[in-house]
């Protein structure tokens, strides 16, 4: 991987120095990363996946006749699963097809891109193997009338509050006025849905998890014990997010060889390794609107487990 802040591990000694120890969610996508993740969007309990999907299915015609032809810079595209639908309605449409992938997983990136490539031949593709903020950065100009960013799938839930307001704003920033942002949101609901959605019977989901640590041992010369650590997951009602954590099962010292990194864990020690949020629609309507991001249209499912909205940039 070509980007520097994704190879450098500033943000790893950072995080496991704090008081309270974090990691960033990005660690945990590389390629068998990706590859859990792709199995959690299949889980039984795993609602959201399948929610955004049946709402882009019945709502993306309707989202390409809005916007007209315009060229999807994908945020987090994984292996363009849901990418596709839209895709498809654009070219239903009889649009040009232009397609902007941004992923931190090179492999993954790559082996879709290529496979996009065979089954969209009239479609040019132009893919970044990079973190949001440098991709954002380095946007080729628009070769189409418009262009959308899509940040779908609630990926924007990782960001505390005040990063995503930054977030938000470095969007509008990207986008020229008449330009479109289109965000998938999980919805806040009952505890039981969501605690379960983040503890799946078949331990995916804590695969998943401590997976991240496998990562640093492997990019940092690490020696986390994956045995010593459980995965840990329970929604935050008042701050309306699920946290996940890895819980030292034992007192430990780990060390990360290319970072000069010691780290110490009593036993019960937690690592947050990811906030998933929880949004209320009206509540995100306001931020996007103080960040010039005006909501064209709101798509949700008939339960409001998870929206769809998309979002003009105003002048
Ligand atoms: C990809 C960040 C949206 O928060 O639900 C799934 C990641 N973590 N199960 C989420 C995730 C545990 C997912 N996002």
């Amino acid at each position: 991987m070509s980007d520097d802040q994704l190879e450098s591990g500033k943000d790893v000694i950072a995080g496991l120095s704090a008081e309270q120890k974090s990691l960033p969610p990005k660690y945990f996508y590389d390629q068998r990363g990706s590859e859990l993740f792709e199995q959690i969007c299949e889980l039984p309990e795993y609602y959201p996946t399948r929610t955004e999907t049946a709402i882009l299915k019945e709502y993306s015609g309707a989202i390409a006749q809005k916007t007209g032809p315009c060229e999807i810079v994908e945020l987090g595209s994984g292996s363009s699963t849901k990418s596709r639908i839209l895709l498809n309605a654009y070219q239903d449409a009889g649009y040009p097809l232009r397609y902007l992938p941004v992923d931190v997983s090179d492999t993954m990136l790559t082996e879709s891109a290529e496979k996009l490539l065979q089954e969209y031949p009239a479609m040019s593709i132009w893919a970044i193997a990079s973190t949001y903020e440098p991709a954002l950065n380095a946007l080729p100009p628009k070769q189409l009338p418009a262009r959308m960013i899509a940040f779908i799938g609630s990926t924007i839930g990782n960001l505390q509050p005040a990063e995503c307001e930054a977030f938000l704003e470095n969007i509008s920033e990207t986008l020229e006025v008449g330009d479109y942002f289109l965000l998938g949101l999980d919805l806040q609901k009952e505890t039981s849905i969501l605690e379960s959605a983040y503890n799946d019977a078949q331990g995916v989901t804590a695969a998943f998890n401590l997976n991240m640590l496998r990562h640093l041992n492997r990019q940092f010369e690490g020696n986390f014990d994956l045995a010593n650590f459980a995965h840990v997951a329970s929604y935050n009602s008042q701050k309306k997010q699920i946290e996940m954590y890895l819980e030292s099962l034992t007192a430990q010292t780990v060390r990360l060889e290319v970072l000069d990194l010691t780290v110490e864990f009593e036993m019960g020690d937690r690592i947050l390794s990811e906030i998933s949020r929880k949004f209320s629609l009206e509540e995100i309507a306001n931020s996007l609107s103080s960040h010039r991001l005006k909501v064209v249209e709101i798509f949700t499912d008939t339960e409001q487990r998870f929206g769809l909205m998309l979002c003009q940039k105003a002048s």
